[in-house]
């Protein structure tokens, strides 16, 4: 019989099992801090660049620091014609997330600075893979529907070249501070799995970039990141506000689990949810469609009626994202494009303070078995 202490926590819930400074989320009250700031003082006042200084190195920057680091970004946002190249090569069709996964391991291979794990040389890999994540998406996504990649221009911040070089026109200020708000919400989320699996794979010493792409491929789950996808996939299908209620109803009682709703610690409102509700509302009046957030209104309000669950931050970012016309396949890419933030800040406080992640396995299997030759086996 093993001690309690020997007993599998199923999905880890409720195990602490890391100390960090860089973010925390209280379940109950539905908080979330970056580094002790309020996320709602941040989405509020708060440019990506902000925060992403904030992540990396504790504080806001000052004038000067916040300079310094746009500036650098800004010049490691342009892809060497090896990474354009790949991109090309990539299957039209591919998942874009497979694509990011390919394309960021890719990266490690040109960069001499990829097996050198020290403070510096980790934290300009960081500034490479903050800067290069969004020019990753857009390459392929103008790539597969035919078109020429542009270049980031030298004036906009990460969220308005985010959009300048998806589409290839300078974004309005309210489509820029959309998206930039929306890198900010998605930044980091303490010990979520992604960012688990980022500091189990630094923690054995390995390299940044496969920290990442650890991260990369544990977020495109629908468990995860992936459920940004689902969540429009499900509005899709569901077509008008009036299938709302029957097609919840019925996804219910087949045990179905509805993307954008439930969470592991929070109980209560997601807090980004709340801005991400609030941004898709302005953008459904501002275009005139309002349709998908009224039926995500209406999806949130029987879900809470029938199974007390509130929207999670992938809920409200489908119905955002999709009346800026993004395709649904790259809202996951897009979360990448700003949790790469939190990963690289969690792989620095992994390599700062490292010990080895090992934990053990509650054995349910049988022992005592005794080798059989094979022609014995039935
Ligand atoms: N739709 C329907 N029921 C849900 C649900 C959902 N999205 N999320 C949780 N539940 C129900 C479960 O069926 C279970 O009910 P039961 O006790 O009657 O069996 C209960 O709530 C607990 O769910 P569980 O899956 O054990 O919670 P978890 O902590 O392991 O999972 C999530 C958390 C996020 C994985 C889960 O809520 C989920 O799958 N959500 C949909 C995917 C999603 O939006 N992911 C993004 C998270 S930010």
């Amino acid at each position: 019989m093993p001690s309690e202490a020997n007993v599998a926590k199923a999905g880890l819930e409720g195990v602490v099992a890391a100390q960090s400074a860089i973010s925390d989320v209280n379940g109950d009250e539905g908080r979330l801090i970056y580094r002790g700031f309020d996320i709602h003082d941040l989405a509020e006042h708060a440019s990506f660049e902000e925060v992403v200084h904030l992540l990396w190195h504790g504080n806001l920057p000052t004038r000067s620091e916040l300079a310094l680091l746009s500036g650098l970004l800004n010049r490691e946002s342009r892809l060497s014609s090896e990474i354009q190249a790949l991109i090309r090569a990539i299957p039209k069709d591919a998942n874009p997330m497979d694509m990011l996964r390919t394309v960021v391991s890719a990266l490690a291979l040109h960069d001499p600075e990829a097996g050198d794990t020290s403070r510096e040389a980790n934290l300009r890999k960081a500034i490479r893979l903050t800067a290069k994540f969004p020019t990753i998406v857009t390459t392929f996504q103008r790539v597969r529907y035919g078109l020429e990649p542009v270049e980031p221009s030298d004036g906009l911040s990460i969220a308005g070249n985010f959009l300048f070089t998806l589409r290839g026109e300078v974004p309005d200020d309210v489509a820029t501070r959309t998206m930039d708000v929306a890198f900010v919400l998605h930044a980091d989320h303490e010990l979520n799995a992604s960012t688990f699996a980022a500091r189990v794979t630094a923690a054995t010493l390995s390299d940044m970039y496969s920290a990442v792409v650890s991260a990369i491929g544990t977020l495109k789950g629908p468990l995860h990141g992936g459920a940004n996808e689902g969540v429009i996939k499900n509005l899709l299908e569901i077509g008008s506000l009036e299938n709302v209620e029957p097609w919840v109803l019925k996804a219910l009682a087949g045990k179905k689990k509805i993307m954008g709703f439930g969470h592991r610690v929070y109980h209560t409102e997601d807090p980004r949810a709340t801005h991400l509700r609030e941004m898709s509302r302005q953008l459904g009046e501002r275009t005139g469609e309002k349709k998908w957030y009224e039926m995500s209104r209406k999806m949130e309000e029987v879900i809470m009626r029938e199974k007390h669950l509130n929207p999670n931050v992938d809920f409200y970012s489908a119905s955002t994202y999709y009346a800026m016309g993004i395709p649904p396949d790259l809202f996951t890419p897009i979360f990448a494009c700003s949790r790469i933030s939190g990963w690289t800040a969690h792989v620095l406080e992994q390599f700062d303070h490292n010990r080895l992640i090992r934990p053990r396995a509650e054995y349910v299997g049988p022992r005592g078995l005794t080798y059989t030759p094979i022609g014995e086996r039935v």
